[in-house]
């Protein structure tokens, strides 16, 4: 008897032993696949310099929604729409922090902490006040003289260049022009007027730039980083870039403190100052001095070297396709048949608007976006996301997968012609300016700045390479940084562009 029933007792108890380990591995949290990572360091030594294509290149193994360490900081990196809209849409209100830099302990000096971090009410408020007062179209229309001014020191500069017949170095002239053009409508004024070299500013930009674009130890293991970065002087370092544009800043502030400015010439400076006094909004949003000046740093670090490198990507695409190229200025030529293109003319430029487009999706100037961290958690393709959890979107990838676009290496402005897909983040496989809560508040003042100028480039000067140069020998590579820039820079020779017949003006 005991001999038949000891092998039904065991199979019973081995029935539900594997029950409990199923139902245990079912409630388990699932997390999203992970290349080995090292101890201490994670997966930072699988990032090498470019690290959105890195991970394009891992995510082929791991999947779109792939988990990894940098140093001890989780993070999850998605690379497809479906995965980018869960995240962006579906689930934006869970992520839409930024990592803070004075939370990490990058900088004590937490005035310029440019993210206003954590979200919440104040945040909120204030990216509505910015949205409806700074980056309007009302508000970027009024503007228009400073950018127009702009363009015509770029004209006769190029035209100085055109009788030499010497190539100009495009990606310093755009950091220049978007640099001048953003200074004067902050500041009301021109590098020189405030005592400073153009490059001077320019360089005071790229160190603050440096301090969010590194990872400093702080970064990576916060417990205990910051005690590195001390040591090592990178506190020290970062602290001094924050506080010498601080300085400058309060220097400007206060000039525009002893005056009154004209009616319709307020620059942003004079508007940021009257949302400080209250003249803009019923309701009570705490806006003091720092908000001004936070708000001032962010739109020289996010519009500076984003439009610039815009151009810049535009103009290289353009001069190894001389098909395209022709194509647009024939149609910028044709259509205005004038000398200088000015910003109400651009709505009836539409295929100019494509080349940018197709720049855009496959040169987005934050390849990542930027990083967003967990605030609640969420699942992201049936994975779980824990608080802390910093998200990378790799736009970048999602602009080149074959899942979505044809001959996605191609540059081809045509795909986007009788296409519904824009830049508001609502088409999830192309996404330059991200999306939800966190996208690009300085959308409509970045494509006025590129467009123009691209326009202006393209109508007015035909572009030659240098001697000796073929299409093919210019180099696409990109720089590593926050921000993806050409390598090396973009040099080729304006000619000025003469017009068959009497021109208007
Ligand atoms: C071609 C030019 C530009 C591109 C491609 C671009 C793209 C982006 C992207 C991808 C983000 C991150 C969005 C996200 O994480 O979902 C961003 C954020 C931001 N951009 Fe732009 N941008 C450009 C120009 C500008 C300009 C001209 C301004 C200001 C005048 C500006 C202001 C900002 C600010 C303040 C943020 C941070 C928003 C936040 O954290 O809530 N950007 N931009």
């Amino acid at each position: 008897m005991w001999l038949l029933l000891l092998p039904v007792l065991l199979l019973t108890l081995l029935f539900l032993v594997i029950n409990k380990i199923k139902a245990k591995n079912e409630n388990k949290p699932q997390l999203p696949p992970s290349p080995p990572k090292l101890p201490i360091i994670g997966n930072l030594h699988q990032l090498g310099s470019l690290p959105h294509q890195s991970l394009w290149k891992l995510s082929k193994s791991y999947g779109h929604v792939m988990g990894l360490h940098f140093g001890t900081v989780p993070a999850i990196v998605v690379s497809s729409a479906e995965a980018a809209k869960e995240v962006l849409k579906t689930n934006d209100l869970a992520c839409c922090n930024r990592p803070s830099l004075t939370g990490s302990g990058k900088l004590s000096y937490n005035n310029l902490d440019i993210t206003f971090s954590p979200y919440g009410e104040h945040w909120r408020q204030i990216r509505r006040l910015c949205v409806l007062k700074l980056f309007s179209s009302k508000s970027v229309q009024s503007f228009q003289f400073i950018r127009d001014g702009e363009i015509d020191s770029l004209n006769d500069f190029l035209n100085e260049s055109s009788v030499l017949a010497t190539p100009v170095n495009l990606s310093v002239m755009m950091s220049t022009l978007m640099a001048s053009m953003t200074f004067r409508t902050a500041f009301g004024k021109r590098f020189a007027e405030c005592g400073l070299e153009s490059d001077v500013f320019e360089e005071m930009i790229h160190r603050a730039m440096s301090v969010l674009g590194t990872f400093a130890a702080c970064d990576l293991f916060p417990h205990l980083g910051w005690i590195i970065d001390r040591l090592t002087g990178v506190h020290a370092k970062f602290e001094r870039s924050f506080r010498e544009l601080d300085n400058f800043f309060q220097i400007v502030i206060a000039e525009h403190l002893n005056r009154t400015p004209e009616e319709g010439k307020e620059d942003l400076v004079d508007l940021l100052l009257s949302i400080e006094r209250g003249e803009y909004d019923s309701t009570e949003v705490h806006f003091t001095r720092d908000c001004t000046k936070a708000i001032i740093m962010d739109i020289f670090v996010a519009g500076v070297d984003t439009a610039a490198l815009t151009v810049t990507w535009a103009m290289a695409e353009l001069a190894r396709n001389p098909r395209v190229m022709k194509k647009v200025q024939d149609e910028i030529r044709s259509c205005l048949k004038k000398s200088k293109v000015t910003e109400s003319d651009i709505h009836q430029l539409q295929y100019l608007k494509m080349v940018v487009k197709e720049t855009l999706r496959l040169h987005p100037a934050a390849p990542l976006l930027l990083p967003r961290e967990c605030i609640s958690q969420f699942k992201v393709g049936g994975y779980e996301v824990y608080p802390k959890t910093f998200i990378h979107v790799n736009v970048w990838a999602i602009g080149r997968d074959p899942n979505y676009w044809y001959n996605p290496e191609e540059f081809f402005p045509e795909r986007f012609a009788d296409s519904s897909i824009d830049f508001k983040g609502q088409h999830f496989e192309y996404l330059p300016f991200g999306a939800g809560r966190r996208g690009c508040p300085g959308m409509i003042m970045a494509l006025t700045m590129v467009e123009l100028t691209l326009a202006n480039l393209l109508c007015c000067f035909d572009w030659k390479l240098s001697a000796g140069m073929k299409e093919t020998d210019i180099d696409m590579e990109e720089a590593s940084g926050i921000t993806t820039f050409k390598k090396s820079a973009l040099k080729l020779v304006p000619v000025s562009y003469q017009w068959p017949s009497k021109l208007q003006t």
